[in-house]
């Protein structure tokens, strides 16, 4: 996940530390896993295959499918890449936690995707100070099988070196957290979850897709890089594309006349709805009015 205005890609973990490599990745040394470590992972896994049938959307569960990812255990980043390599040309690569932005970028715009390789205590199964093996393999891999997201992930890194040259990276950022991280597509069935911050996390794939207090928006790329975010809690909105393919176009973007409209005009909260913004739900925001209101 990314920290909004940090010039991390969240805290970056070891920060006081040299990298063992200057792209910062380690072995993932997965014969080192516990048992405990897995037990982790396997409560994680069941839970969560159980919600996403039902919320998730069709390529991220097509994707999963492809993938030797299980209850079993933590997954083996080099069996993942086999995989992953022949349908879209990516690979994951274990780094011990969050990376400086450049070193981020430059993984995804060469189709590596970097991948905590720890995994949450048991005790704190629900609160992540940072994305661990969870998040960043059950969470984002399985849309990574999808050629339309393989190519804009790609494309993101490659904007992402530029945005950092032009000063711009906050705007970008928006893009990908309320894309690849929280993300709805509208599907056959209804609106279904492709976003990795949501896919991966048990309460708020529920509270994405059915609860009545966030609101719903139909994507906009500027009125997105106007919006801030909340790094804390849930979304106050979600923005919904009408279907995957509507990222190719995101792939192809040139984003230097977006930035130059960008210097005027507003900013927007969390929160807002826009006379403009299709609103597919307009939310009662209930859950965050209490939240403020200490309930
Ligand atoms: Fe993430």
């Amino acid at each position: 996940m990314l920290q909004e205005a940090s010039s991390k890609h969240g805290l970056a973990a070891g920060e006081q530390c040299t990298p063992q490599n200057p792209d910062w990745t380690i072995d993932q040394g997965w014969a080192n896993y516990t048992a405990q470590e897995h037990a982790v992972w396997k409560t994680l896994f069941e839970r969560q295959t159980k919600l996403l049938p039902s919320l998730a959307c069709d390529e991220f569960l097509d994707g999963m499918a492809k993938l030797p990812i299980g209850a079993e255990g933590i997954p083996d980043f080099r069996r993942l890449s086999d995989v992953l390599r022949k349908h879209t040309g990516w690979e994951v690569v274990a780094v011990p936690g969050l990376v400086p932005d450049e070193v981020f970028f430059d993984h995804l715009a060469n189709r590596r995707f970097p991948s905590g390789n720890f995994i949450r205590k048991p005790h704190e199964l629900d609160y992540l100070e940072e994305p661990d093996v969870f998040h960043d393999v059950f969470g984002h891999v399985p849309m990574l099988m999808n050629p339309v997201m393989a190519d804009y992930i790609q494309a993101y890194g490659q904007a992402g070196l530029r945005a950092q040259c032009l000063g711009k990276l906050p705007q970008l950022a928006r893009v990908y957290w309320y894309t690849v991280e929280f993300g709805l597509v509208e599907q056959a069935n209804g609106l279904r979850i492709y976003g990795a911050g949501i896919a991966s996390s048990f309460t708020e794939s529920k509270f994405s897709v059915q609860d009545l207090s966030p609101n719903r928006l139909g994507f906009n790329l500027e009125r997105v890089m106007r919006t801030h975010y909340r790094i804390d809690d849930f979304q106050e909105s979600y923005f919904v594309v009408k279907n995957i393919a509507e990222l190719l176009e995101l792939a192809s973007i040139d984003f230097g006349p977006v930035y130059a409209r960008l210097d005027s005009g507003p900013e927007y909260q969390p929160g807002d709805v826009l006379p403009a913004d299709r609103v597919l739900h307009r939310g009662t925001g209930k859950y965050h009015l209490d939240r403020r209101q200490g309930g």
